[in-house]
């Protein structure tokens, strides 16, 4: 059983979770913990991530079980790339390639800018032509697991020389002035990052994974009847992307700048900046409506918002619910959800309870649930104003650890 998960003194940069950043990332060590309890408890052969996000649990689940099969699915490809990439690990001529790279990029160059819609708001000449130029030289790189390691260290040196700011996920264009005095160390930049974090992906190779770049309710199915997994492990969105964590705008200057033939595509994700964000858990209700119990479920906190945002709620638990029906089919052993709650209209709520609540009614019996306090959060502990009252952010969160009944 698990005792302490707070660590407090855990530090993403320590390991290769912090070597690309990703909005509301898991702590690797919570799922490190989680996974060694379960291998003391049953035999495990495969695990899934439906919600991969980064990969932190997909890595740390091939860590703790190196003979299983690992499957996660994401439905952005940013997050598809990045886990991805971890899980390969880059190939044994990873020093040659990043040699031809930097003599590439010390090279004087007259390549025409990369264009695409909206560059010159988002990026200045000067930084578009160094990005350019680390684009063109990533994409002469023959080995794709070093490719992809490449596009991963461009994707942080994209992010942080966007003229939009670093403070939130979202696209927020920064004062003139702040763009006007951004010293340009581009190319310095991803050279520094490549060298400090190429040993990290030395370290795993992990062949026996596939992963689905597709919306997880279009993936579960599959993993029913005989084809179950032994885990399901997950840090599901907590609200719709657009009005909790934009996941997809978060990703979408960095994906403006790989080179599509290197992502995992449906044909949709670069149509435009929040299409990816709108195509996300809670967008697909429209026309249909929750059943009796889920409707309970959710009372006591729909009665206290506002018609508006109910709606919003309801659209978003209507895709959690099925989320979670289609996990229930999908899992052999054990479901084990990271969650946090979710503040609207000053109403907290309870994703915790009414997760547990769900999956005890579909016959799980609780094995643990443990909670921590979220000590690195980029969002500010108060975040909008209702009615010109600040707003209390997610501050904790729960690990709820479920055990499917033997038949
Ligand atoms: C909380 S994050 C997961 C973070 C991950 N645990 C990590 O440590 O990086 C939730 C993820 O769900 C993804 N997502 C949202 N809606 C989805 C859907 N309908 N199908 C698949 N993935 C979805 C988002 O792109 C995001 O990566």
């Amino acid at each position: 059983m698990l005792t302490d998960i707070s660590y407090r003194n855990y530090r993403r940069s320590d390991d290769i979770h912090g070597t690309v950043l990703y909005p509301a990332v898991m702590v690797a060590p919570v799922q490190k913990d989680i996974l060694v309890d379960l291998s003391r408890q049953d035999a495990v052969n495969r695990i899934l991530d439906p919600f991969h996000g980064s990969g932190t649990a997909l890595y740390e689940s091939h860590l703790v079980f190196p003979a299983a099969e690992i499957l996660g699915c994401d439905i952005n490809p940013f997050a598809n790339l990045i886990t991805r990439t971890k899980l390969t690990g880059v190939a044994p001529n990873i020093e040659n390639d990043i040699e031809s790279i930097t003599r590439h990029l010390r090279e004087d160059s007259t390549d025409a800018v990369y264009e695409f819609p909206n560059r010159e708001k988002w990026f200045r000449d000067d930084v578009a032509q160094s990005l350019t130029q680390i684009r063109n030289a990533i994409r002469t790189v023959a080995t794709p697991e070093n490719r992809m390691f490449f596009w991963c260290m461009m994707s942080d040196v994209v992010r942080r020389y966007s003229n939009s700011r670093s403070s939130t996920y979202k696209l927020h264009i920064k004062p003139q002035e702040k763009i006007d005095e951004m010293p340009n160390s581009v190319i310095a930049d991803f050279l520094r990052s490549i060298m400090a974090n190429y040993h990290q992906y030395e370290l795993v190779h992990c062949t026996n994974f596939r992963l689905f770049k597709q919306d997880a309710l279009l993936c579960l199915p599959q993993f029913k009847c005989d084809n179950r997994v032994d885990v399901l492990i997950t840090s599901p969105p907590y609200g719709d992307n657009q009005t909790t964590v934009p996941y997809g705008l978060f990703s979408s200057l960095a994906l403006r700048w790989i080179d599509p033939a290197d992502l995992d595509l449906e044909g949709w994700e670069l149509d435009n900046y929040s299409v990816i964000d709108s195509h996300s858990l809670g967008s697909h209700a429209k026309r249909f409506s929750l059943d009796p119990f889920q409707t309970d479920l959710l009372k006591p906190f729909i009665n206290c918002i506002s018609e508006e945002k109910t709606k919003k709620v309801n659209n978003f638990f209507f895709d959690y619910f099925r989320f979670l029906d289609l996990s229930v089919e999908a899992v052999g052993k054990y479901i084990v959800l990271t969650v946090g709650n979710r503040t609207v209209d000053r109403v907290k709520i309870d994703m915790a309870s009414i997760t547990a609540r769900y999956l005890r009614a579909k016959g799980f019996i609780e094995h643990q649930t443990v909670s921590r306090d979220i000590l690195n959060k980029r969002t500010p502990p108060l975040t909008s104003k209702v009615n010109d009252a600040p707003v209390e952010s997610m501050g904790k969160e729960y690990v709820l650890i479920y055990k499917k009944p033997r038949m």
